[in-house]
Protein backbone atom coordinates (compact mmCIF):
# COMPACT_ATOMS: atom_id res chain seq x y z
CA UNK A 1 0.00 0.00 0.00
CA UNK A 2 1.59 3.51 -1.07
CA UNK A 3 1.42 5.77 1.92
CA UNK A 4 1.40 9.32 0.73
CA UNK A 5 -1.12 11.59 0.48
CA UNK A 6 -3.61 9.44 1.90
CA UNK A 7 -7.05 9.95 4.59
CA UNK A 8 -5.96 8.19 7.53
CA UNK A 9 -8.35 7.39 10.56
CA UNK A 10 -6.42 6.73 13.90
CA UNK A 11 -8.59 6.02 16.77
CA UNK A 12 -7.23 6.29 19.94
CA UNK A 13 -4.68 8.82 18.57
CA UNK A 14 -3.97 10.73 21.58
CA UNK A 15 -1.36 8.41 23.58
CA UNK A 16 0.86 5.18 23.20
CA UNK A 17 0.70 3.59 19.46
CA UNK A 18 -1.91 5.68 17.94
CA UNK A 19 0.10 8.95 18.89
CA UNK A 20 3.01 7.24 17.40
CA UNK A 21 1.56 5.82 14.45
CA UNK A 22 -0.36 9.65 13.59
CA UNK A 23 3.47 11.26 13.72
CA UNK A 24 5.15 8.92 11.17
CA UNK A 25 2.22 8.76 8.81
CA UNK A 26 1.39 12.36 9.11
CA UNK A 27 5.51 13.00 8.63
CA UNK A 28 5.50 11.14 5.26
CA UNK A 29 2.71 13.59 3.62
CA UNK A 30 -0.63 11.67 4.44
CA UNK A 31 -3.31 13.33 6.44
CA UNK A 32 -4.43 12.02 9.31
CA UNK A 33 -7.40 12.53 11.73
CA UNK A 34 -7.02 11.53 15.31
CA UNK A 35 -10.04 10.21 17.63
CA UNK A 36 -10.16 9.64 21.38
CA UNK A 37 -12.19 10.43 24.59
CA UNK A 38 -10.28 12.81 26.21
CA UNK A 39 -10.55 16.50 24.31
CA UNK A 40 -7.82 18.06 26.04
CA UNK A 41 -5.00 15.54 25.60
CA UNK A 42 -6.24 14.83 21.87
CA UNK A 43 -6.16 18.41 20.99
CA UNK A 44 -2.54 18.57 22.26
CA UNK A 45 -1.77 15.44 20.27
CA UNK A 46 -3.09 16.80 17.14
CA UNK A 47 -0.94 20.10 18.11
CA UNK A 48 1.92 17.66 18.55
CA UNK A 49 1.86 15.89 15.12
CA UNK A 50 0.01 17.79 12.84
CA UNK A 51 -2.83 15.33 12.91
CA UNK A 52 -6.74 16.47 12.82
CA UNK A 53 -7.88 15.82 16.01
CA UNK A 54 -11.79 14.98 16.24
CA UNK A 55 -13.50 14.20 20.03
CA UNK A 56 -15.22 11.14 20.40
CA UNK A 57 -16.28 7.51 22.08
CA UNK A 58 -15.76 4.66 19.69
CA UNK A 59 -18.35 2.42 21.18
CA UNK A 60 -21.19 5.41 20.65
CA UNK A 61 -22.75 4.96 17.59
CA UNK A 62 -23.56 8.68 17.05
CA UNK A 63 -20.00 9.54 17.61
CA UNK A 64 -18.65 7.12 14.86
CA UNK A 65 -21.08 8.62 12.49
CA UNK A 66 -19.79 12.51 13.74
CA UNK A 67 -16.26 11.44 12.95
CA UNK A 68 -16.98 9.71 9.36
CA UNK A 69 -18.96 12.56 8.52
CA UNK A 70 -16.52 15.23 9.32
CA UNK A 71 -14.05 13.22 7.00
CA UNK A 72 -16.27 12.93 4.13
CA UNK A 73 -17.51 16.78 4.23
CA UNK A 74 -13.74 17.76 4.77
CA UNK A 75 -11.33 15.20 2.57
CA UNK A 76 -14.58 13.34 0.88
CA UNK A 77 -12.97 10.13 1.23
CA UNK A 78 -11.37 7.66 3.32
CA UNK A 79 -8.10 5.88 2.36
CA UNK A 80 -7.36 4.10 5.94
CA UNK A 81 -9.27 3.18 9.21
CA UNK A 82 -6.72 2.33 12.10
CA UNK A 83 -8.57 0.74 14.69
CA UNK A 84 -5.65 1.60 17.26
CA UNK A 85 -7.96 2.46 20.26
CA UNK A 86 -8.15 -0.22 22.69
CA UNK A 87 -7.74 -0.74 26.88
CA UNK A 88 -6.35 -3.06 28.76
CA UNK A 89 -8.01 -4.29 32.45
CA UNK A 90 -5.95 -6.90 34.61
CA UNK A 91 -8.50 -7.88 37.62
CA UNK A 92 -9.89 -10.94 39.90
CA UNK A 93 -12.69 -12.22 38.11
CA UNK A 94 -14.17 -13.08 41.34
CA UNK A 95 -13.65 -10.42 43.94
CA UNK A 96 -13.30 -7.08 41.83
CA UNK A 97 -16.48 -5.00 42.67
CA UNK A 98 -16.83 -3.62 39.06
CA UNK A 99 -15.98 -7.16 37.28
CA UNK A 100 -19.48 -6.81 35.61
CA UNK A 101 -18.89 -3.01 34.25
CA UNK A 102 -15.29 -4.26 33.47
CA UNK A 103 -16.47 -7.19 30.81
CA UNK A 104 -18.96 -5.29 29.32
CA UNK A 105 -16.34 -2.03 28.57
CA UNK A 106 -13.86 -4.34 27.35
CA UNK A 107 -15.61 -5.81 25.13
CA UNK A 108 -16.87 -2.79 23.99
CA UNK A 109 -14.04 -1.12 23.40
CA UNK A 110 -11.63 -3.93 21.95
CA UNK A 111 -13.76 -5.97 20.26
CA UNK A 112 -17.43 -4.60 19.24
CA UNK A 113 -16.58 -1.14 18.47
CA UNK A 114 -13.74 -2.31 15.82
CA UNK A 115 -16.16 -3.97 14.05
CA UNK A 116 -19.13 -1.60 13.55
CA UNK A 117 -16.53 1.30 13.16
CA UNK A 118 -15.02 -0.43 10.25
CA UNK A 119 -18.91 -1.37 8.49
CA UNK A 120 -19.93 2.03 9.24
CA UNK A 121 -16.78 3.63 7.05
CA UNK A 122 -17.07 1.24 4.29
CA UNK A 123 -19.20 3.41 2.23
CA UNK A 124 -16.62 6.71 2.41
CA UNK A 125 -13.58 3.68 2.11
CA UNK A 126 -15.87 2.74 -1.10
CA UNK A 127 -14.91 6.23 -2.24
CA UNK A 128 -10.88 5.50 -2.11
CA UNK A 129 -8.79 3.94 -4.71
CA UNK A 130 -6.54 2.09 -2.43
CA UNK A 131 -8.88 1.18 0.80
CA UNK A 132 -7.51 -0.58 3.87
CA UNK A 133 -8.54 -1.31 7.21
CA UNK A 134 -5.51 -1.94 9.80
CA UNK A 135 -6.71 -3.19 13.49
CA UNK A 136 -4.52 -3.23 16.07
CA UNK A 137 -4.32 -6.83 17.85
CA UNK A 138 -2.32 -8.42 19.81
CA UNK A 139 0.04 -11.25 20.48
CA UNK A 140 -2.17 -12.30 23.27
CA UNK A 141 -4.37 -13.61 20.85
CA UNK A 142 -2.30 -16.74 20.76
CA UNK A 143 -2.59 -17.36 24.77
CA UNK A 144 -5.51 -16.77 27.53
CA UNK A 145 -3.52 -14.33 29.95
CA UNK A 146 -4.45 -15.40 33.46
CA UNK A 147 -4.54 -12.10 34.60
CA UNK A 148 -6.62 -10.64 32.53
CA UNK A 149 -9.82 -12.15 32.06
CA UNK A 150 -11.57 -10.84 28.99
CA UNK A 151 -8.26 -8.93 27.26
CA UNK A 152 -6.76 -11.56 25.51
CA UNK A 153 -10.44 -12.93 24.53
CA UNK A 154 -11.07 -9.42 22.93
CA UNK A 155 -7.73 -10.39 20.90
CA UNK A 156 -8.76 -13.76 19.81
CA UNK A 157 -11.85 -11.85 18.21
CA UNK A 158 -10.32 -9.14 16.18
CA UNK A 159 -7.85 -11.84 15.14
CA UNK A 160 -10.65 -13.91 13.81
CA UNK A 161 -12.64 -11.31 12.59
CA UNK A 162 -9.45 -9.55 10.56
CA UNK A 163 -9.27 -13.30 8.75
CA UNK A 164 -12.74 -13.57 7.60
CA UNK A 165 -12.84 -9.80 6.89
CA UNK A 166 -9.87 -10.02 4.79
CA UNK A 167 -12.28 -12.56 3.29
CA UNK A 168 -15.32 -11.14 3.01
CA UNK A 169 -14.05 -7.64 2.16
CA UNK A 170 -11.50 -8.55 -0.84
CA UNK A 171 -14.00 -8.34 -3.58
CA UNK A 172 -14.87 -4.53 -2.90
CA UNK A 173 -11.03 -3.92 -3.24
CA UNK A 174 -11.05 -3.58 0.88
CA UNK A 175 -7.68 -5.02 2.54
CA UNK A 176 -7.49 -6.05 5.32
CA UNK A 177 -4.70 -6.08 7.60
CA UNK A 178 -3.33 -6.50 11.24
CA UNK A 179 -0.75 -6.16 13.35
CA UNK A 180 -0.20 -8.18 16.17
CA UNK A 181 2.76 -6.43 18.77
CA UNK A 182 4.02 -8.00 21.77
CA UNK A 183 4.37 -5.82 24.72
CA UNK A 184 4.86 -2.08 23.92
CA UNK A 185 6.32 0.33 26.09
CA UNK A 186 3.05 2.70 26.15
CA UNK A 187 0.82 3.66 29.48
CA UNK A 188 -1.44 0.39 28.82
CA UNK A 189 1.20 -2.02 29.92
CA UNK A 190 2.31 0.43 32.85
CA UNK A 191 1.16 -2.02 35.35
CA UNK A 192 2.72 -5.00 33.47
CA UNK A 193 5.91 -5.75 35.48
CA UNK A 194 8.35 -6.74 32.31
CA UNK A 195 9.59 -10.60 33.48
CA UNK A 196 9.27 -12.63 30.85
CA UNK A 197 8.68 -10.07 28.15
CA UNK A 198 11.00 -7.21 26.39
CA UNK A 199 8.87 -4.25 25.90
CA UNK A 200 9.32 -3.15 22.13
CA UNK A 201 9.44 0.51 21.84
CA UNK A 202 6.37 2.48 20.30
CA UNK A 203 8.79 3.86 17.46
CA UNK A 204 9.75 0.56 16.64
CA UNK A 205 6.09 -1.10 16.59
CA UNK A 206 5.31 1.59 13.78
CA UNK A 207 8.58 1.69 12.36
CA UNK A 208 7.77 -2.33 11.27
CA UNK A 209 3.87 -1.40 10.55
CA UNK A 210 4.42 0.87 8.10
CA UNK A 211 6.76 -1.05 6.24
CA UNK A 212 4.22 -4.21 6.87
CA UNK A 213 1.79 -1.99 5.21
CA UNK A 214 3.97 -1.10 2.26
CA UNK A 215 4.50 -4.55 1.58
CA UNK A 216 1.11 -5.28 1.67
CA UNK A 217 1.71 -7.95 4.54
CA UNK A 218 -1.48 -8.24 5.83
CA UNK A 219 -0.51 -10.54 8.89
CA UNK A 220 1.83 -8.95 10.62
CA UNK A 221 3.63 -10.60 13.68
CA UNK A 222 5.81 -7.91 15.51
CA UNK A 223 8.26 -8.44 18.19
CA UNK A 224 7.90 -11.98 20.49
CA UNK A 225 4.50 -12.21 18.93
CA UNK A 226 5.93 -14.37 16.30
CA UNK A 227 7.49 -16.73 19.04
CA UNK A 228 3.95 -16.29 21.03
CA UNK A 229 1.98 -17.78 17.63
CA UNK A 230 4.58 -20.52 17.23
CA UNK A 231 4.77 -21.94 21.40
CA UNK A 232 1.02 -22.00 21.07
CA UNK A 233 1.07 -24.12 18.23
CA UNK A 234 3.43 -26.74 19.95
CA UNK A 235 3.59 -26.20 23.75
CA UNK A 236 0.12 -24.37 24.28
CA UNK A 237 0.06 -25.60 28.23
CA UNK A 238 3.96 -24.33 28.46
CA UNK A 239 2.83 -20.83 27.55
CA UNK A 240 -0.29 -20.18 29.31
CA UNK A 241 1.99 -21.38 32.46
CA UNK A 242 4.59 -18.58 31.42
CA UNK A 243 1.75 -16.02 30.96
CA UNK A 244 0.25 -17.40 34.36
CA UNK A 245 3.55 -15.74 35.57
CA UNK A 246 2.86 -12.14 34.61
CA UNK A 247 2.75 -9.74 37.68
CA UNK A 248 0.68 -6.67 37.35
CA UNK A 249 2.49 -3.77 40.03
N1 LIG B 1 0.78 -1.58 25.06
C1 LIG B 1 0.82 -2.87 24.79
O1 LIG B 1 1.55 -3.65 25.44
C2 LIG B 1 0.03 -3.43 23.63
C3 LIG B 1 0.38 -4.69 23.12
C4 LIG B 1 -0.34 -5.23 22.07
C5 LIG B 1 -1.41 -4.53 21.55
N2 LIG B 1 -1.76 -3.32 22.07
C6 LIG B 1 -2.92 -2.64 21.49
O2 LIG B 1 -2.51 -1.42 20.92
C7 LIG B 1 -3.59 -0.48 20.93
C8 LIG B 1 -3.10 0.84 21.50
O3 LIG B 1 -2.70 0.65 22.84
P1 LIG B 1 -1.58 1.54 23.57
O4 LIG B 1 -0.61 0.62 24.16
O5 LIG B 1 -1.14 2.63 22.68
O6 LIG B 1 -2.45 2.11 24.79
P2 LIG B 1 -2.79 3.59 25.27
O7 LIG B 1 -1.60 4.46 25.28
O8 LIG B 1 -3.55 3.39 26.54
O9 LIG B 1 -3.75 4.13 24.14
C9 LIG B 1 -5.05 3.70 23.97
C10 LIG B 1 -5.82 4.82 23.30
O10 LIG B 1 -7.15 4.37 23.04
C11 LIG B 1 -8.03 5.44 23.33
N3 LIG B 1 -9.35 4.93 23.66
C12 LIG B 1 -9.66 4.05 24.63
N4 LIG B 1 -10.99 3.85 24.66
C13 LIG B 1 -11.51 4.63 23.68
C14 LIG B 1 -12.83 4.85 23.22
N5 LIG B 1 -13.88 4.25 23.78
N6 LIG B 1 -13.02 5.70 22.19
C15 LIG B 1 -11.95 6.32 21.61
N7 LIG B 1 -10.68 6.14 22.00
C16 LIG B 1 -10.47 5.31 23.03
C17 LIG B 1 -7.39 6.19 24.50
O11 LIG B 1 -7.78 7.55 24.55
P3 LIG B 1 -8.95 8.09 25.53
O12 LIG B 1 -8.76 7.41 26.85
O13 LIG B 1 -8.74 9.56 25.53
O14 LIG B 1 -10.23 7.70 24.87
C18 LIG B 1 -5.91 6.07 24.17
O15 LIG B 1 -5.48 7.19 23.42
C19 LIG B 1 -4.70 -1.15 21.75
O16 LIG B 1 -5.65 -1.72 20.89
C20 LIG B 1 -3.97 -2.24 22.50
O17 LIG B 1 -4.82 -3.30 22.87
C21 LIG B 1 -1.05 -2.74 23.08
Amino acid sequence: MDLTSKIILVTGGGSGIGLELSRQLVALGNSVIICGRDAGRLAEAGNLTGAQAIAGDVTIAEDQERILSEIEAQHGRLDLLINNAGIFLAYDFNTDPDTLQKIEREIAINGTAPLTLTRRALPLLAKSEQPGVLFIGSGIAFVASPGTPVYSGTKALIHHCAQTLRHQLRPLGVTVFEALPPVVDTDMAKALKSGNFKKMKPTDVVRDIISGLRRNQTEMLLGQSRQIKWMSRIAPAFLFRQFAKTEFH
